[in-house]
């Protein structure tokens, strides 16, 4: 039984996300409503043991080597440092990375980076604290600013930047995003927003595409194709003004990646999703709980990532958003 994750149609699993809460101290409008959404009942959650038990298997036995921690916001897990370090201590090791909104980041890098977190990625879709206000519902942009800040101090590297921009939200902050990151040695990527959110409010329509955030950020830059290539990656990267500063964009909708798409997905609650966009998963928190030894667990993983689909299937007439939201699924 040993052997990689692979499915039907030959990708390999080496990229485990593994969601540590569906809870966020934030309310972007293009992720969740106001009044935030029913959150996973406590017993619902993986307890900080059985999550090392399951990235153990998958580094041990299924051939993962990169571990990223996501949310809701992973910060927020009382557990997340003991976590990174039960994780830092497997062989072989992996590298661990952390997706987070930022907020108390400032406070918890030395931490992390102690436990053996490698690198950080910080959303953040403006500079403007009120606009930052409305789109996260959160008076909070010095404390992401901090946090990002921090985790450069604390030695986390590369520390990334996500951002999200809505048309007439923000798409006029492009060039200004960049101007930010370069300065203080941030790698910044802009994603496409995709049909993920809770109130299923996501229009093509409104969507900046990759070609316009790429033409906005020329109207200040040269860019140039990044001659390292994206590999396995969502960011497509340029070189910026010559480089080696790069810029890079996750067209996950009008640029799809889905054919080399390296990733396993675990949710706070359990459930294996073979992709972002999957209908169906695998419940191991069950199997866990029910006694399973690493051999039942392993076959399980492998059963859920044979079935992957070929891509995500939003320009499909019959694509169906899943029911989870991108919050509880962690991006
Ligand atoms: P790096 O290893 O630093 O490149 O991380 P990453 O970009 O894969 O991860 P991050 O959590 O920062 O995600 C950035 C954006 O990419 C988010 O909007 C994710 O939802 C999106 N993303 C990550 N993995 C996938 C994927 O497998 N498919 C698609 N379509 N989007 C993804
Ligand atoms: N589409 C694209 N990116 C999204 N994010 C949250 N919701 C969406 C969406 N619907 C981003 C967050 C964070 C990353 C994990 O995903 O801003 O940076
Ligand atoms: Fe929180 Fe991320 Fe959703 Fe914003 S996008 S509300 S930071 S989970």
């Amino acid at each position: 039984t040993e052997g990689v994750l692979v499915d039907r149609y030959g990708r390999v699993v080496r990229d485990l996300r593994v969601s540590l809460t569906d809870k966020c101290n934030l309310r972007c409008t293009y992720c969740m409503p106001a009044e935030g959404l029913p959150w996973l009942a406590g017993p619902q959650l993986l307890t900080d043991d059985e999550i090392v038990r399951l990235v153990r298997l998958a580094v041990r036995r299924l051939g993962v080597t990169e571990v990223r921690f996501t949310g809701g916001e992973p910060l927020i897990r009382p557990g997340l440092v003991g976590i990174v370090a039960a994780v830092a201590a497997l062989e072989p090791r992996p590298r661990i990375s952390l997706t987070t909104n930022g907020l108390g980041l400032d406070r918890l890098a030395p931490a992390l980076r102690a436990a053996g977190l490698d690198r950080v990625n910080v959303s953040l879709d403006t500079l403007d604290a009120a606009r930052f206000a409305r789109l996260t519902r959160r008076d909070r942009l010095a404390d992401v600013l901090a946090g990002l800040a921090g985790a450069t101090t604390a030695g986390l590297a590369p520390v990334k930047i996500n951002s999200v921009l809505m048309r007439g939200v923000n798409d006029d902050e492009a060039p200004a995003l960049l101007r930010f990151a370069l300065a203080h040695g941030y790698e910044l990527r802009f994603i496409e927003q995709m049909p993920l959110d809770a109130q299923h409010g996501w229009d093509r329509s409104t969507m900046i595409t990759a070609d316009e955030i790429l033409a906005a950020l020329r109207t200040g830059f040269d860019l140039a194709p990044d001659p390292a290539g994206r590999g396995a990656a969502p960011a497509e990267t340029w070189l910026v003004d010559g480089g080696p500063a790069r810029v890079g964009v996750i067209g996950s909708v009008t640029r799809p990646f889905c054919g080399d798409c390296d990733r396993t997905r675990v949710t706070a609650d359990g459930q294996v999703r073979a992709c972002l966009f999957a209908t169906e998963e695998s419940d191991l928190r069950g199997a866990l709980r029910a006694g399973a030894d690493d051999d039942e667990l392993a076959r399980r993983w492998r059963t859920a990532m044979w079935g992957k689909r070929a891509g995500h299937g939003i320009d499909d007439p019959a694509f169906l958003q899943p029911a989870r939201p991108m919050s509880a699924i962690g991006g």
